[in-house]
C-alpha cells in the first residue's frame, strides 16, 4: 500500500511537465510531502523516487543536502519555530533565547514538543536583522524577541 496519498501523487505527476527533467522535480515534491506529512520517510522516499524514474538514494541525498527536512522518527510539529542564530541576532541575545525556549518547551533546537504542537530549530539570518533577536513562526517573521515575547508566542502555539 502507498504511504503517499493519490492527491500528493497525482500533485508530483501533475509538476513533471513544469521541468526540463523529472529529477528537476525532487526538491519540490519533497517540499509537497513534507508540508503534508510533516516528515519524509524512507517509503516516502522509495515512492517519490519511483514517481521520478530515480533511485532513492538520489532523493535521499537531495533531502539529506538541505537541513530543512525531517525524516525517520523525526517528525514535524504543527509549528515550526525558528530562533535566529545570525550575527545580529547573536549579539542580541540570541543564544540567550534558544536556552530559553528550550528551557520552556523542554526540548532541544531540532526536536518537537511531547504534545506535537511546536518544533524548536535554529536559523542563520532570516532576513530581519532590523528586529533582532528575531524568529520565524513557519514563515512569518517575528521581531524584537524578548524571553517574555517569546513566552507569551509558545503560550500562544501551545493553545
Ligand atoms: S541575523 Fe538574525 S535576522 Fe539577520
Amino acid at each position: 500500500m502507498s504511504v503517499l496519498s493519490e492527491p500528493i501523487r497525482q500533485e508530483i505527476q501533475r509538476l513533471i511537465p513544469r521541468y526540463p527533467r523529472k529529477q528537476a522535480v525532487t526538491l519540490p515534491a519533497l517540499h509537497l510531502v513534507h508540508d503534508e506529512y510533516r516528515t519524509v520517510s524512507s517509503e516516502a522516499i522509495v515512492e517519490i523516487a519511483e514517481l521520478l524514474d530515480l533511485h532513492p538514494s538520489e532523493v535521499h541525498d537531495t533531502m539529506t543536502f538541505y537541513e530543512f527536512f525531517k525524516g525517520d522518527g523525526q517528525k514535524l510539529g504543527e509549528t515550526r519555530l525558528w530562533v535566529c542564530r545570525g550575527l545580529a541576532c547573536m549579539l542580541r541575545g540570541a543564544y540567550e533565547l534558544i536556552d530559553h525556549c528550550e528551557k520552556k518547551l523542554d526540548v532541544r533546537c531540532g526536536q518537537t514538543t511531547a504534545d506535537g504542537k511546536i518544533t524548536l530549530e535554529f536559523a542563520e539570518c532570516i532576513g530581519a536583522c532590523d528586529g533582532a533577536p528575531a524568529c520565524l513562526k513557519d514563515d512569518i517573521h517575528v521581531m524584537n524577541v524578548t524571553t517574555e515575547r517569546a513566552d507569551d508566542l509558545i503560550k500562544d502555539l501551545k493553545s
